[in-house]
């Protein structure tokens, strides 16, 4: 199969690229070499190499700066799906594209399910929540993979920032009222290379952790297993639980951020193990 992989140097393109099949075709592209959002430019390559999937990993993912930067968000996140679905259908190709558990406002209690109702609080949200409408609107086999609490030994994210901020703080705050899914980006990059083989039905999927916390429980968890692998700098680090309203932030964020992974379990997948993944990934972060 030859699968066409946009944003190939984030997280999620990074560990797709790791764990792709040797003998698959594999045309990764960064945003020089293709940018989704000019419409041309993915038509052109899509008939030129003709491939028979797009994976489309490529984001504005920065949640706090797109409040500042709606219009480059709103063109990465739902211009850019648009210009691949529609270029993907035209020239018959599956298609991937991941979204986000910021989609909904997290006033719910229960796991979100994938028909609940949307309703983004932030910049970043509401693009991302039209870049899956623009999808599946423009090709109805498309398939939307909607993540969360994304981490990997690549890239920015939570797991690196805690190990990176231990080593100059004698003491941490972190928000313990914000609940969500830790999800491992290779478990993400698995589960999407099982839906290419498959011939999975069109929609939305959710996909992540396997147990939600909080992000204090999160860092708690990060520091206990650095701590067992013999890699904290500073052992005595303190980490203290606050509130979000303590930490304001430009972006909201939604205080609850669980999604309901039956649908997918319903096809064979896994949840991310994200516990297991932390002893993989904290070896391997690179903290310059
Ligand atoms: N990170 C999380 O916690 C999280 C949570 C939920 C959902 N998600 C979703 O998961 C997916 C993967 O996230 P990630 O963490 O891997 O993101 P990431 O590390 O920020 O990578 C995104 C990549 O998109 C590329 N990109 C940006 N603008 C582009 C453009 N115009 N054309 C082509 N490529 C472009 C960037 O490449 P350049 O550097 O070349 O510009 C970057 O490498 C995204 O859809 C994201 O919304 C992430």
């Amino acid at each position: 199969m030859k699968v066409l992989l946009t944003g190939a140097n984030g997280q999620l393109g990074h560990c797709f690229k790791d764990i792709f099949p040797s003998d698959w075709q594999l045309l990764a592209t960064d945003s020089l070499q293709l940018d989704i959002t000019d419409g041309l430019a993915v038509n052109n390559f899509i008939a030129l190499h003709r491939p028979d999937a797009i994976v489309n990993a490529a984001a504005y993912t920065a949640v706090d700066k797109a409040q500042d930067e709606y219009e480059l968000a709103y063109k990465v996140n739902a211009i850019g799906p648009k210009n691949l679905a529609i270029a993907a259908k035209k020239y018959h190709a599956k298609l991937v594209h991941v979204s986000t558990d910021y989609v909904f406002d997290g006033t719910k209690s229960f796991p979100y399910l994938e028909n609940d109702l949307t309703n983004p609080i932030n910049v970043y949200g509401e693009t991302k929540r039209v870049g899956e409408l623009s999808v599946l609107d423009n090709y109805s086999s498309a398939i939307v993979i909607r993540t969360s609490w994304v981490f990997s030994e690549y890239g920015n994210n939570f797991v690196k920032t805690m190990l990176k901020l231990s080593q100059t703080r004698p003491e941490l705050t972190i928000i313990d009222d914000q609940l969500g899914c830790p999800t491992y980006a290779v478990d993400i990059a698995k589960t999407i290379l099982k839906m290419l083989m498959n011939n999975i039905q069109g929609g939305i999927y959710h996909y992540c952790g396997d147990k939600y916390v909080s992000w204090f429980q999160f860092a708690s968890k990060i520091f206990a297993t650095a701590n067992e692998l013999n890699l904290m700098t500073n052992q005595n680090i303190m980490i203290k639980p606050i509130l979000t309203s303590a930490y304001p932030t430009k972006a909201k964020r939604p205080l609850y951020s669980v999604l309901n992974m039956e649908k997918v379990k319903q096809l064979g997948m896994k949840a991310s193990d994200w516990n297991k993944a932390l002893m993989y990934v904290i070896p391997r972060i690179h903290l310059e």
